[in-house]
């Protein structure tokens, strides 16, 4: 099964697809994390595209493309992937789809997930990313049991350097007069499901499972 979360920045996107891919036995591949990684771990693309990041700007398409279909190529991703933050533009979704038809899978549901602006800003403010696997923390909202340290591994929490000031406030104008485009590209193939993203990680995450519940269940029954 193959789905894309879309959201603007402070959704839930990466929140309910750490869940879900669990859930689910699917990759979660998220563009974000990806591009981070290649900047910690100093690749070419990695110091190539940290200076589109800090300004809050898209990635090229050339770089983005490349970097997203070498994860779905990869055996790891053959029982389905959840796609959190690509495609963000036309040339990323044509891109996607060729892939995905070359291995005889389609693009099953487009979840978007509506946040009002105000409730995104206050998530963003104080989300937090542990440096070990960017488990992801919010000081008021999904503090850590110990402050500053990682649940999970330990390690300790940081903020996003774009999670602030000019960057973030590009990042949501860019949402929303760009990425938000694209979801008339999946209503026209009825693959899109609006999900309330105002509600708790819990609420989301059951609507989400009811949607996809709801969609397995039909094509099973095709
Ligand atoms: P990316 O890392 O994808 O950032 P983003 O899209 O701005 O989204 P975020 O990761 O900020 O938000 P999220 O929806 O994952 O929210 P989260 O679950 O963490 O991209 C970063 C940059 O990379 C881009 O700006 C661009 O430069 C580049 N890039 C990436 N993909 C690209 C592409 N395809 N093309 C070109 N460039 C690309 O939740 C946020 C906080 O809220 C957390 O603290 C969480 O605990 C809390 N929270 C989550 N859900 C809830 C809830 N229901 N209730 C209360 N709190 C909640
Ligand atoms: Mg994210």
């Amino acid at each position: 099964m193959d789905i894309i979360l879309i959201g603007a920045p402070g959704a839930g996107k990466g929140t309910q697809a750490t869940m879900l891919s669990q859930a689910l036995t699917v990759r979660h591949i998220s563009s974000g994390d990806l591009f981070r990684k290649a900047f910690d771990d100093r690749t070419p693309l990695g110091l190539q595209t940290q200076k589109y990041i800090d300004l809050g700007e898209l990635v090229p398409d050339a770089l983005t493309v490349s970097m997203v279909l070498r994860c779905i190529e990869e055996p790891e991703s053959t029982h389905g992937v959840l796609l959190d933050g690509y495609p963000r533009t036309l040339p990323q979704i044509q891109a996607l789809d060729v892939e995905l038809q070359t291995i005889g899978r389609e693009i099953d549901l487009a979840i978007y997930l509506p946040v009002p602006q105000e409730e995104l800003l206050k998530r963003l403010d104080g989300r937090l990313f542990c440096q070990a696997h960017q488990h992801v923390y919010h000081t008021k909202l999904k503090p850590p049991k110990v402050s500053g340290v990682c649940d999970l591994d330990g390690s300790q929490l940081y903020q996003r350097a774009d999670d602030k000031g000019e960057p973030l406030r590009r990042r949501l104008v860019i949402f929303f007069t760009e990425t938000i485009q694209l979801l008339d590209y999946y209503k026209g193939q009825n693959k899109l499901r609006e999900i309330d993203g105002n509600q708790s990680i819990e609420q989301v995450q059951k609507a989400i499972l009811r949607e996809i519940n709801g969609y397995i269940g039909k094509t099973t029954h095709i």
